[in-house]
């Protein structure tokens, strides 16, 4: 039986930071003996925001080198770059022409971020989600590891796979596989430092709201030393109204890997002053052995760039298959 197929992707908008790597990351990487993995920095996505051209190629090698600092072991998984294979391009273009407009207006990413933008805002943004969708569906993903935020994203993938099956394909034999999304249970909607109500996001123009995988111990002990609390003695989960309570335990509980349930047993009477502590050395020696490899990683340029061109053509061979698929069943002619 060959091993059902997950396919995930992070946008290289510079370093990652803990929403990314406790919603997907991580997971991505416990998972590898389950799966047959493909791993994909989406840097056509970033391009969605304006972007600095300086940057962008240097950004897309940072996270690749992430991926493998934190356990993506390319024996087991295919890691490659997004732009390198165009077929992510051009079934992009295919599956716009049966993607209603409205489907894409509703998404919520693409409203919050067009308001950030005014009227810059570009047609990748609303766009976007089409080429994500083609992301998952050339490589005929089963399940896609994500965090909470893209579960939207990931029902209008599934719509526009059936939607293409109904107008092209036989009943019998559909051409593209509904991908179900894989999001954890804990860990898949990582809150702000400095507001518990609002995800931990990159776009956030204060760095004290995340930490970034790369922030220096002294800077994770500063930032957990302002973020923001409540002055309520004792500590406990799932209260509405202590969002930041809920999400350091929680970030706590996912780092230490204990339990939630003794988690929340040991630091009942706590305050903030000794849980605070706790969750920095925690941090700390959670990020230590990722740094430490990254900074390997990153000082041996060939052997990354071995990974990505292997990556590339294995990943290659599989879009390529599909979109001939897609191409034949729209009626496209064959290249000759
Ligand atoms: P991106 O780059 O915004 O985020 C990458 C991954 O990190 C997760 N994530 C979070 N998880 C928990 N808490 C948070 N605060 C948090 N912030 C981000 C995201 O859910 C995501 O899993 N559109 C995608 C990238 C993409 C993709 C794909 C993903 C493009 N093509 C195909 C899967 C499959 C995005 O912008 O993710």
């Amino acid at each position: 039986m060959p091993l059902p197929r997950v396919l995930s992707g992070v946008q290289p908008t510079g370093n990652l930071h803990l929403g990314n790597y406790l919603g997907a990351v991580r997971n991505w990487a416990a998972g590898q003996d389950q799966y047959e993995n493909y791993f994909c920095v989406v840097d056509l996505h970033a391009m969605t925001v304006p972007h600095d051209p300086k940057n962008l190629a240097a950004h897309s090698y940072t996270v690749a080198a992430l991926y493998l600092a934190c356990g993506i072991d390319p024996h087991k998984s295919t890691i490659f770059i997004q732009s390198h294979i165009c077929a992510h391009s051009e079934l992009a273009w295919l599956l716009n022409c049966i993607t209603p407009l409205n489907w894409l207006e509703r998404m919520i990413q693409f409203k919050e971020k067009a308001l950030k933008q005014g009227e810059d805002v570009g047609v990748g943004l609303l766009d976007y989600p089409v080429l994500m969708a083609a992301d998952i569906l050339l490589y005929q993903a089963d399940q896609v590891p994500v965090g909470q935020d893209q579960k939207q994203h990931l029902e209008l993938t599934r719509d526009i796979a059936q939607r293409f099956n109904f107008l092209f394909a036989d009943p019998e034999q559909p051409v593209l596989k509904i991908p179900e999304p894989m999001i954890p249970q804990a860990g898949a909607r990582v809150m702000s430092l400095t507001d518990g109500t609002s995800k931990m996001s990159k776009s956030d123009p204060s760095d004290m709201s995340r930490i970034n995988l790369l922030d220096p111990p002294d800077l994770i002990e500063k930032k957990i030393k302002r973020c923001k609390t409540d002055p309520v003695r004792g500590l406990w989960f799932d209260d509405p109204e202590r969002p930041e309570c809920h999400n350091l335990l929680t970030l706590y509980q996912v780092l230490s890997g204990r339990p939630k349930a003794e988690v929340a047993e040991a630091v009942r009477e706590m305050g903030w002053g000794q849980f605070k502590p706790l969750l920095t050395e925690t941090l700390v020696e959670h990020l230590r052995p990722i740094q430490t490899r990254f900074a390997e990683v990153m000082d041996e340029p060939a052997y990354l760039e071995s990974i990505l061109a292997a990556g590339r053509s294995r990943a290659e061979a599989v879009a390529q298959t599909t979109l001939g698929a897609v191409r034949a069943a729209m009626g496209l002619s064959r290249p000759l």
